[in-house]
């Protein structure tokens, strides 16, 4: 099936060949972010395969449409960049990756935090200076600190897990509590009460309406002074501006991110020799208890490769009229 294949990056390409080489589809691989003015360049093919940045909205949708797009695939578990109900509308199916390694994510969402805490990048670039100095690199145990998890999912329970290897207290919010989570030694309490008690609280909660700063200037009065933040789940889950100011003044001792609300305009490219005009992230990557990295939690050989042979597995399943398993839900 003739697939374009947006913010196709060089990893992207190489890992999606290979995954298609059973399958051969055709490929047309564009560096470009899907927008409306780069819709046009998927004249001609039945599917249109999508990256967390990218713009899946009404209009594009539309432009897709009537270029004769029946399939769109997102290389990703979080479609909120897709907007499903003008898809459903036109008649244009919507396929995600439910299932991949969640591990790269929880693993990665403790790797900030260690790099926060006992700032592990700081020193890194001090060495390299050939300063070995001490002073501002004081962290704290983890051992004992209680770790507060928002979504207790796929994710949130492996990072409850590592936590748990800590010798952490866990506790935990969620919309649906599962026994996984409490089989670990985590106890449920109210959103309110976990941003009280927590030292480090993680989020791994998917971005929806009701999710949508979660973690706002209430939340964050509420947090447990000094407490460390880790978002590795939606940039829009966090209220940016409000992190500056608790990180001003100290009510937030740490801040680690991956992902970012304004994410689209700079993640996933080189903008090293521009003027980056975002003034939020440029006041964000100057605080030293800080540490931002662009979406990469899920960038593994494992997770890659999974997404990749899901990805053409729908494609596949699409073009011979099968159930589409990885549909995104009504
Ligand atoms: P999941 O669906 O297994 O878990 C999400 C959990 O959040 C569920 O337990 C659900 O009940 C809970 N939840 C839903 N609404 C909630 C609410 N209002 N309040 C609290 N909890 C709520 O999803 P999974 O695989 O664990 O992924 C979690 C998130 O991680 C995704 O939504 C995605 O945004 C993010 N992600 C980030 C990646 C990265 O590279 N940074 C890669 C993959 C996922």
């Amino acid at each position: 099936m003739k697939t374009a294949v947006y913010s196709a990056r060089r990893y992207d390409k190489t890992m999606l060949a290979q995954a298609n080489e059973a399958a051969g589809h055709e490929l047309r691989f564009l560096e470009d972010r899907l927008s409306r003015e780069t819709a046009i360049l998927a004249k001609g093919c039945e599917a249109v395969c999508v990256f967390v940045n990218d713009t899946v909205d009404a209009e594009v949708l539309g432009i897709l449409a009537n270029q004769g797009t029946r399939l769109v695939a997102t290389r990703s578990t979080g479609y909120n960049h897709v907007d499903a109900h003008a898809a459903r509308e036109l008649g244009i199916a919507v396929v995600r990756v439910t299932d991949y390694s969640p591990n790269s994510v929880a693993e990665f969402a403790v790797g900030l935090l260690l790099a926060v805490n006992r700032k592990i990048a700081r020193a890194s670039v001090r060495t390299r200076e050939g300063n070995f100095d001490l002073d501002g690199l004081m962290g704290f145990d983890l051992h004992g600190k209680t770790v507060g998890v928002i979504g207790t999912g796929k994710i949130g329970t492996i990072f409850a897990r590592i936590m748990a290897g800590f010798g952490c207290t866990l506790v935990g919010y969620d919309r649906y509590p599962t026994p996984a989570f409490e089989a670990l030694g985590g106890r449920y309490i109210g959103v309110d009460e976990l941003l009280a008690c927590s030292d480090v609280v993680s989020l791994h909660c998917p971005l929806l309406e009701e999710t949508h700063h979660i973690v706002n200037a209430a939340a964050l009065a509420r947090v447990k002074r000094g407490c460390v933040l880790v978002n590795t789940s939606r940039g829009g889950l966090v209220d940016t501006e409000a992190a500056v100011q608790a990180l001003k003044t100290g009510q937030l001792g740490g801040l680690a991110i991956d992902v970012y609300e304004q994410e689209a305009s700079l993640f996933f490219q080189d903008l090293s020799s521009t003027i980056i005009t975002d003034d939020v992230i440029q006041r964000l990557v100057s605080f030293p208890n800080v540490i931002v990295t662009g979406h990469q939690a899920f960038f593994t050989v494992e997770a890659i490769g999974q997404i990749m042979r899901t990805t053409i597995d729908s494609i596949g399943a699409f073009a011979r009229g099968e159930e589409l398993v990885n549909r995104i839900p009504d």
